[in-house]
């Protein structure tokens, strides 16, 4: 004679046996090992035996119990197993993969960290100015005459309340120098806007990186050594550094600075890529008038201070051919520098 629980344990792993799914196989593990399943309720059940029939029904009630754990557990994960094949069959390991496309940094982004390294290693610190400015940052305090023609409407453009967008990055000198006293030694770069017909040379926004180098007894020689340091590391060692006279308001004496390297591309032309010179001691004037002290007596202090074209440095160093493709934002040529 067969026990109820021996029938109650074959119903149970029959049903095992055959649940299709994963919500069947939950379904009897609930009617027959739950907590009122038919199984589990010969634990209560027990209490009512007589005390010899209590270790024979124990004891199958727990070979009922083993035996239809064991087999849930099992039939899941064959069950799991076969939808994980089902699943690995519907993919097609020969299909191309999805590419997935990382971001790189703006060529423009590239020069400036190369730069700011470069400059960093001579000392120099980071500054920051904004785009609008007031006249006095832009012009007056660097000593540009009240008709100086980059004031024009035609050169600027003026806000309606006669701020600016600053017309070069020169304007961070001012604000380094009112913040802080000498000695000083910054680069700023950033956006500088003018109001130019546009061309492959020419743009109304094109960037900068202002230096200047404020100490005692600084010589057109520490400027030459400082250009001259930062040009070959960026362009090569064997790149040619020329220095021309020019005239800036702000510094005196100035020069335009133009370089020439074998390793470029445009070989063997000088091309201008810096605007330099020894602080006025104009400028430095108007500074302390402006920070009310004498921190920068020009009797004491000099400096040297420089402009350097950053879109130019860039389409020399990469070969680019005009200055608008950095704004267009075209993937066949920002992928180029990825
Ligand atoms: N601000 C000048 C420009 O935009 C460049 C320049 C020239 C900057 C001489 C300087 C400098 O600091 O000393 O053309």
């Amino acid at each position: 004679m067969t026990h109820p629980l021996e029938e109650l344990r074959a119903a149970a792993l029959a049903e095992v046996a055959a649940a299709p799914d994963e919500e069947a196989l939950d379904a009897a593990r609930v009617r027959y090992l739950g907590r009122n399943g038919s199984i589990s309720a010969w634990g209560e059940r027990m209490k009512t035996l007589a005390k010899e029939e209590r270790p024979i029904v124990g004891k199958l009630l727990n070979q009922a119990r083993t035996a239809v754990a064991t087999a849930l557990e099992e039939a899941g994960e064959k069950l799991r197993a076969t939808l994980e094949t089902r699943a690995l069959a519907e993919i097609d390991i020969s299909l191309p993969g999805t590419p997935n496309d990382i971001g790189a940094l703006h060529p423009l982004t590239q020069v400036l960290d190369r730069a700011i390294g470069i400059f960093r290693r001579m000392g120099f610190a980071l500054a920051v100015g904004p785009d609008i400015e007031d006249e006095w940052h832009c012009f007056d305090a660097l000593n540009t005459a009240p008709d100086h023609p980059a004031r024009n409407e035609q050169d600027t453009f003026f806000l309606p309340d006669g701020r600016l967008l600053r017309t070069h990055t020169s304007t961070v000198q001012i604000r380094a120098m009112e913040s802080a006293p000498p000695p000083l030694r910054v680069i700023a770069p950033g956006a500088a806007f003018r109001r130019d017909e546009t061309d492959a040379t020419h743009s109304a926004q094109f960037h900068q990186i202002e230096g200047l180098y404020v100490d005692q007894a600084v010589s057109v020689a520490d400027l030459k050594g400082t250009i001259e340091y930062f040009l070959r590391e960026l362009f090569g060692a064997d790149t040619a550094v020329r220095f021309r006279p020019h005239y800036f308001p702000f510094t005196e004496p100035s020069f335009e600075i133009d370089v020439k390297s074998k390793a470029l591309k445009g070989g063997e032309k000088w091309i201008e890529v810096c605007g330099c010179g020894m602080v006025h001691p104009a400028v430095f004037e108007e500074v302390n008038r402006a920070r009310k002290d004498a921190a920068y007596d020009p009797e004491k202090w000099t400096g040297f201070a420089f402009g350097l074209g950053m879109d130019r440095l860039a389409m020399i160093l990469f070969d680019i051919p005009d200055i608008r493709f950095f704004a267009q934002n075209d993937l066949r040529f920002l992928r180029q520098f990825a």
